[in-house]
């Protein structure tokens, strides 16, 4: 896109992601796979599609180290990335306000990489430049507003005001996690002050936009979003994306005892051996289906060993192994994770579960 040449993108990929405990004790949540791609990916995707070539991304002394080794210097997405340390959580503002010095006075798409939307950020750069907008942000209905950036329109979708978490909402249209800003946003953040949870708040800085009577446009989204910080909305992103954007991929090797119906990707180094595959699903390079159903939606990582199970509606990490399980649905298994029937004489559970793991028996 032309007009995204000054354009710059922040992006947030910092926390301790303890939304999605125990898989992001270690790990960060922005990269949980989402069929098999970080969620990160994706935010690069949408921002590569724009034209956008400088991107700065926050990252946490947890997980900052991970983020980097996973997403390298962006050449992958024809970006260049610099990599700007949050030494402490204090906030989506507090992260403007570090980026100063990468930002300078260009506009900025900021979008925090846990979020994941059915649709590219073409339009809103587009009503950015022919608004002259100071902010444009992005809505959608939830049923729990309480959880989000909470904003209250007029009858012409005018914002008359924003709230973070707020415990009685105003209204049911969420603050989604791309926004797109001038440079009057560094202005707004200097004049605010913590909110009760003790963080600069984003959603305080644009409200402060709107308080001194600066333009901000808002969109509702017509796509799906999940804010993925949990189970359910890793599963149902998972869903989505396999179901909206998966092809038929068959790179790996699979034997002619096997079947396979619908959108499959066997990525290369892969192996199913006497299995039945139904799309759409993905299995990661190096992983071994052996006598097993695998059932849509279900997403297995790399180095994976999967042995005479049937999973569906699932999640499964690098590294893991599942053997002899009848049926294994709506999971999400961590890295390196077993998940065993065992043969002794009498039967019990036996269980390593680590801290925050949920069972369902
Ligand atoms: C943040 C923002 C909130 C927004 C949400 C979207 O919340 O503060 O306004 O609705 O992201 O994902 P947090 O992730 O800090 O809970």
């Amino acid at each position: 896109m032309e007009n995204s040449k000054n354009m710059k993108a922040l992006v947030l990929s910092g926390g301790k992601g303890t939304r999605l405990r125990p898989l992001t004790y270690t790990g960060a949540k922005q990269l949980v796979p989402i069929a098999n791609r970080p969620i990160l990916s994706y935010v690069f995707d949408n921002i590569a599609k724009v034209g956008i070539k400088e991107v700065g991304v926050i990252i946490s002394p947890e997980t900052g180290a991970e983020v980097k080794e996973t997403i390298g210097d962006g050449s992958k997405w024809g970006i260049s990335i610099e990599y700007i340390l949050q030494s402490e959580p204090k906030g989506l503002a507090h992260a403007v306000l570090i980026a100063q010095d990468f930002l300078g006075d260009d506009p900025f798409v900021m979008y925090l990489g846990d979020n994941l939307i059915g649709c590219g950020i073409e339009k809103f750069v587009d009503t950015f430049h022919t608004t002259k907008a100071d902010a444009v942000i992005l809505l959608k209905p939830v049923d729990n507003p309480q959880a989000f950036g909470v904003a209250q329109a007029d009858s012409t979708g005018k914002i008359i005001c924003l709230e973070e978490k707020p415990r009685e909402p105003k209204s049911n249209l969420a603050l989604v996690g791309v926004y797109i800003f001038s440079n009057e946003i560094h202005k707004s953040i200097a004049r605010i002050k913590p909110s009760p949870r003790g963080e600069l708040e984003i959603t305080d800085a644009i409200q402060n936009l709107i308080t001194v009577g600066k333009p901000v446009h808002s969109h509702v989204l017509d796509t799906w979003w999940l804010d993925t910080g949990k189970k359910d909305d890793l599963l149902a992103a998972n869903t989505v994306v396999l179901d909206e954007w998966f092809k038929r991929n068959i790179a790996g090797s699979v034997d002619s005892a096997s079947q396979i119906t619908g959108r499959v990707t066997v990525e290369a180094g892969a192996v199913v051996r006497n299995s039945t595959l139904r799309g759409p699903i993905v299995i990661g390079s190096g992983s071994i289906v052996e006598d097993s159903f695998i059932g849509p939606f279900t997403s297995i990582g790399s180095d994976t060993k999967i042995t005479k199970s049937i999973i569906e509606h699932c999640v499964i990490l690098n590294g893991a192994e599942i053997s002899h399980i009848d049926r294994l649905e709506d999971s999400l298994i961590g890295r390196k994770a077993k998940v065993n029937k065992c043969h002794h004489k009498h039967e019990a559970l036996r269980l390593m579960i680590g801290d925050d793991s949920v069972v369902e028996v």
